[in-house]
């Protein structure tokens, strides 16, 4: 077993604590809650606002942590990588970008109606925009396998020449499974359809590369991933940006209030328009060495090595039910989350009797309300603080529960 939990203050001031809500939320390494502290006690300014030195020292960090990025995710340029407020934000500005500047009447976006509504609702959201402007666009729903994965089959089959983006989640945030995105990109080849990938629970969990997957767009959260809350990245690919004109504007981006109608010069100045969240930015740079420091590959046999040990714990609980996923797919590839619901007993009781006991898991319709058949569950998610006794505790618990 990997010695990290010492590693993390949380787990220190919360010896009892079983936490496996980390889909939900990553516990912080001290490194990267040093790094904040120290931010904002030593180093705090506006980087690129100002001449003095703490400022443009700032803002050469914040490009480094830039370029960090760009290796970690296997983008091509520095300059695809935009900071975001969170992988919400990221998926909103993709949407919007695209549909302001790239859709036109009956285009199709293809996209899963079980996917988390992060990455759904911009797209409603975006179809009664341009509605309101006499533009139709087709929300074009695709199947889900029950492994938990995207069916491809059915994806291709519904792919037309008016397809214009699809929507790929690549690891899903209930269900665990990886859905290989990168045949996507194999199966369309050449076609002018935007490959448009939420990353949220892949980044920082398994090795990720935008070039291997095919992606144009990618968006992540860098609290899922050991850094703050409220910083994301969104990568846009060249190959993207030569189609969208950047859409956001405000201060830094060289636009003046007499011409509007100026150039914005990079995606860069558009999409961080404002003062950033330096700090965020900085603590996702940590994460991103706390990560690189323990090994990605070792962060993702980890994960799997847990998810098989805890399906084959849960297995012996009376009533119990799995979710899509690892217990149908291959638990050797797991990915840290199983979701699952205990007869006659909710979600949300269950939950709660959990808590009590020190053991903190996600209930109810994480953020999907669609899929009817496991509208609410239990779901487990762990991380590379995680151990086989958290699940030993688990099942244990259970066990007691359901008698
Ligand atoms: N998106 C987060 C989750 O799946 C909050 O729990």
């Amino acid at each position: 077993m990997l010695d990290i939990k010492s590693q993390f203050p949380f787990f220190t001031n919360h010896p009892d604590v079983v936490y496996l809500d980390s889909a939900a939320t990553t516990q912080k390494p001290k490194v990267v809650i040093d790094a904040l502290a120290d931010f904002y006690t030593n180093d705090n300014a506006n980087a690129g606002r100002s001449s003095y030195s703490l400022a443009s020292k700032l803002a050469t960090q914040i490009e480094h942590i830039r370029a960090d990025v760009q290796r970690f995710i296997g983008a091509h340029d520095a300059q695809e990588i935009l900071f975001t407020a969170g992988a919400t934000d990221s998926l909103n500005k993709v949407a919007y970008s695209l549909g302001m500047n790239y859709l036109q009447d009956n285009d199709e976006i293809l996209y899963c109606p079980y996917d988390h509504k992060s990455f759904v609702l911009p797209w409603l959201n975006v179809q009664k925009l341009l509605k309101d402007k006499g533009i139709h666009i087709r929300m074009v729903p695709f199947e889900m396998t029950k492994m938990g994965s995207i069916d491809r089959e059915d994806l291709f089959s519904k792919i037309t020449a008016k397809t214009k983006v699809i929507n790929a989640t690549h690891i899903h945030n209930i269900y665990g499974a990886d859905s290989d995105i990168n045949q996507i990109k194999k199966h369309i080849g050449d076609k002018d359809i935007i490959i448009n990938v939420d990353a949220s629970q892949s980044v920082g969990h398994i090795p990720v590369n935008v070039q291997e997957l095919g992606a144009d767009t990618l968006s992540f959260s860098g609290h899922k991933m050991f850094a703050g809350q409220g910083i994301g990245v969104l990568y846009i690919s060249q190959r993207l940006q030569q189609f969208i004109p950047p859409v956001f504007v405000g201060g830094g981006n060289g636009i003046t209030i007499k011409d509007r109608n100026k150039e914005i010069s990079s995606f860069t100045q558009s999409y961080e328009a404002g003062t950033q969240n330096y700090a965020g930015i900085i603590t996702l740079g940590k994460a991103i060495e706390f990560i690189e420091k323990v090994g990605i590959e070792k962060i993702h046999t980890h994960l799997a090595e847990l998810t098989q040990y805890l399906v084959s714990k849960l297995r012996s609980i009376k009533g119990i039910e799995f979710a899509y996923g690892p217990y149908y797919w291959r638990c050797s590839d797991g990915m840290g989350i199983v979701s699952f619901k205990i007869d006659k007993i909710s979600p949300e009781e269950l939950g709660f009797i959990l808590a009590e006991k020190g053991i903190l898991v996600r209930t109810g319709d994480h953020c999907i309300s669609t899929h009817d058949e496991f509208n609410d569950t239990i779901r487990v998610s762990m991380h590379i603080y995680n151990t086989k006794e958290d699940i030993d505790k688990l099942q244990d618990v259970l066990e007691k529960i359901v008698g």
